[in-house]
């Protein structure tokens, strides 16, 4: 499957979910492409940090851009089982290009209404894609916090969202995910783990790859 991590929101989570799903895949087994889409190639930057710590990082790493990140794609799609698409908050040329392609859009939202006002203009994005694409978007809360009634009106207002599935599960604020990225690893390879963030990061994969749609 080929799946595209974007917003044209920055710092939402879009790097971190992409490298944490991209080694779950592998480690599943699958033969996986990671396309870092970003010009701050923050996950060039991480695999070499994660080959440098472990080895072999487990997949493959290439950093492509615009126009040529569409037709590369097409061209690798058939040498691999999943590519993930990490695609940079800034570079709309670049989204564009992954929304033609991919199979699926994973929209990561943290609960503050900035975040949340981006939700709509992703919507438009997958809007036009989809004339040409067909696309499933989906969105999700990343780093939420536990308490609070932010989560379910964020939850709540992306479900107004025309053309974007809002997943009732959400990945919280957890330190298990920049520390793990700091060694170069995914949660599922830390020592000891967030069991807690294992589990967030399971679940959106199951409804990703299961196509369990749990929209509310
Ligand atoms: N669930 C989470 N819990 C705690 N921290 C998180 C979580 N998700 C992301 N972060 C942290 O938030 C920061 C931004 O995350 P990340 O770089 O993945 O976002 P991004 O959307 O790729 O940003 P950019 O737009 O700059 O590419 C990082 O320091 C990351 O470790
Ligand atoms: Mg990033």
């Amino acid at each position: 499957m080929i799946l595209a991590v974007g917003n044209i929101k920055g710092g939402v989570g879009k790097t971190t979910l992409a490298v944490n799903i991209a080694i779950s895949r592998a480690l599943a087994g699958h033969d996986v492409l990671l396309v870092d889409g970003d010009e701050q190639r923050t996950a060039i930057t991480f695999t070499d940090l994660r080959t440098e710590q472990i080895g072999s990082p487990g997949y493959t790493v290439v950093s492509l851009h615009g126009a040529s990140l569409r037709t590369q794609v097409r061209q690798l799609a058939d040498k691999y089982n999943d590519i993930v698409i990490d695609v940079g908050g800034r570079d709309t040329g670049s989204l564009r290009a992954a929304l033609t392609v991919a199979e699926t859009l994973l929209i990561p939202v943290q609960p503050r209404s900035f975040d949340i006002w981006a939700v709509d203009q992703v919507a438009d994005l997958v809007k036009e894609a989809l004339e040409i694409n067909e696309l499933r978007a989906v969105a999700i809360l990343n780093a939420a916090d536990a308490q609070g009634h932010d989560n379910e009106e964020a939850t709540r207002a992306i479900s107004e969202v025309e053309g974007i599935e809002m997943l009732k599960i959400l990945i919280g604020r957890r330190k298990a995910f920049p520390n793990a990225a700091a060694t170069g690893r995914s949660v599922l390879e830390q020592n000891p783990k967030d069991v807690k963030a294992v589990a967030e990061l399971n679940s959106l994969i199951n409804a990703i790859y299961l196509k369990q749609i749990k929209s509310v």
